[in-house]
């Protein structure tokens, strides 16, 4: 199963990709995790994207594009759930010559949905897990139920970063979702719906795709 999650920031591209991850045991790829990751060991790759990750601008393709192209063509990937990546029309090309894709899910949320999802998010500081206040709250306020980890706001979910990032989407997603949908292999998901929901839908269209 080679699976790609399109949606804008904060429609629940991670939350569902960890879901898909661990009922059909496919790993999931996130290249905002690895960023984040090379972020915080201040390694080259951090280095130079921490610079655009915190203005919530897209990390040069030329960056992006390598390391990705390092993590997937080492073979250490014959499924995966692509979240993330690619994110414009030259990074879907590169990826082409990466490996095959069998479907892609295209999430779609209204700009409110995204705002109060993305407001209320909140990361484990120590294992990132995902929380949100109120639609997916830890038992204790502030403390990750899985590890005991400080719970923070992700550096680019204030509000007028949220913002810069949706529009930053807006303008490239097109191209993206037009070229999956040439290939037929794009699935629109509505990503409105409660979590469980929008997984039901991903799971029929996986099934659907005889991909499980
Ligand atoms: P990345 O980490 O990919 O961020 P993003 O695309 O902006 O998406 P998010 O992680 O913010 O949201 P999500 O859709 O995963 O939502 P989540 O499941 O957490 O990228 C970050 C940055 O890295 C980019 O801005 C860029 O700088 C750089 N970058 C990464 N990839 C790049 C690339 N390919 N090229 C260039 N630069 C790149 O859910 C959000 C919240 O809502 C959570 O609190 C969750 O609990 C809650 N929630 C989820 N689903 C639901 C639901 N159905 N109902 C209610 N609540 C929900």
């Amino acid at each position: 199963m080679r699976l790609i999650i399109l949606g804008p920031p904060g429609t629940g591209k991670g939350t569902q990709s960890r879901m898909i991850s661990e009922k059909f045991g496919v790993p999931h790829v996130s290249s905002g995790d690895i960023l984040r990751e090379n972020v915080s060991r201040k390694t080259d790759i951090g280095k130079k994207a921490e610079i655009f990750m915190k203005k919530g601008q897209l990390v040069p393709d030329n960056i992006v594009v390598k390391m990705m192209a390092e993590i997937l063509g080492r073979g250490k990937y014959k499924n995966f759930i692509l979240d993330g990546f690619p994110r414009t029309i030259n990074q879907a090309h590169e990826l082409e010559h990466l490996t095959e894709i069998d479907l892609v899910m295209n999430l779609e949320s209204s700009e409110k949905v995204i705002m109060e999802r993305l407001s209320g998010r909140r990361v484990c500081s120590a294992c990132k897990a995902v929380y949100h206040i109120r639609n997916m709250p830890p038992k204790e306020e502030g403390v990750c139920d899985k590890c005991g980890g400080r719970l923070v706001i992700r550096d680019d979910d204030k509000p007028e970063t949220i913002r810069d990032r949706l529009k930053i989407y807006q303008v490239l997603s097109d191209p993206l979702i037009f070229f999956y949908s040439q290939k037929g292999l794009l699935r629109e998901i509505d990503g409105d719906q409660p979590i469980e929901k929008i997984f039901g839908d991903i799971v029929k269209a996986i099934k659907k795709g005889d991909l499980a």
